[in-house]
């Protein structure tokens, strides 16, 4: 069965591809010959998720699934969240959000944060159906391994003594919070 990943994210498309296997074959935006922008304006993850699931499923009205996710850090009020990719403005790359959350983090003593991540899957005109993942972890003060993406490098889930950066992709996949909204939406599919 073919479903659209609202995305042109390689590193979230080998992400997601390697859970769902050879079950279902994931076209992204680029397959489908999308290069538009998705508006992305909502205050909540499960709102935005739910937004760009929409856009393409009027445009194409094929099934499709879109995600977002937000890193909530306690002492921030759960900052950066919907506004992680964002955090250190508009055009920011991922190290300037790393920097500036490790600033806005010095000296403080509780660096507990989470990844959330909202999957929201549309396959009919009048349902959206609604997959989530967490992790609980702290941001470490430096900077440790070259893997992943984003936050990774400072993020250490709890329970384990490397950071996502420091795991192999199929560890990470194994615990994360994408990867965890990825099994529910899988197992859902799979009972179509
Ligand atoms: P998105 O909604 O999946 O695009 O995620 C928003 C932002 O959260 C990204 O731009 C990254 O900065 C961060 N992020 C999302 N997932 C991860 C992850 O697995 N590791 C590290 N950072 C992530």
């Amino acid at each position: 069965m073919e479903i659209i990943f609202a995305t042109n994210n390689a590193h979230k498309l080998e992400e997601i591809q390697a859970i769902v296997g050879s079950h279902f074959k994931l076209l992204s935006l680029n397959d489908i010959g999308f290069n538009e922008e998705i508006p992305e304006t909502q205050p909540t993850i499960e709102g935005n998720a739910l937004q760009k699931a929409e856009y393409i499923f009027e445009r194409f009205n094929k099934p499709v699934f879109a995600d977002d996710t937000g890193l909530e850090v306690k002492v921030l009020n759960g900052e950066p969240g919907v506004y992680s990719a964002r955090y250190a403005g508009p055009n920011c790359s991922f190290s300037d959000n790393v920097n500036l959350l490790l600033q806005n983090l010095k000296s403080k003593k509780d660096r507990s944060a989470r990844f959330k991540t909202v999957i929201a899957l549309k396959m009919s005109a009048h349902k959206s159906e609604f997959f989530e993942g967490k992790i609980d972890g702290v941001i470490t003060e430096k900077l440790s391994g070259k893997g992943g993406f984003g936050y990774d490098p400072i993020f250490l889930p709890v329970g384990f003594k490397e950071t996502f950066s420091e795991m192999s992709p199929q560890a990470k996949n194994e615990i994360s919070h994408r990867g965890l909204a990825t099994q529910k939406l899988v197992n859902f599919l799979k009972t179509l």
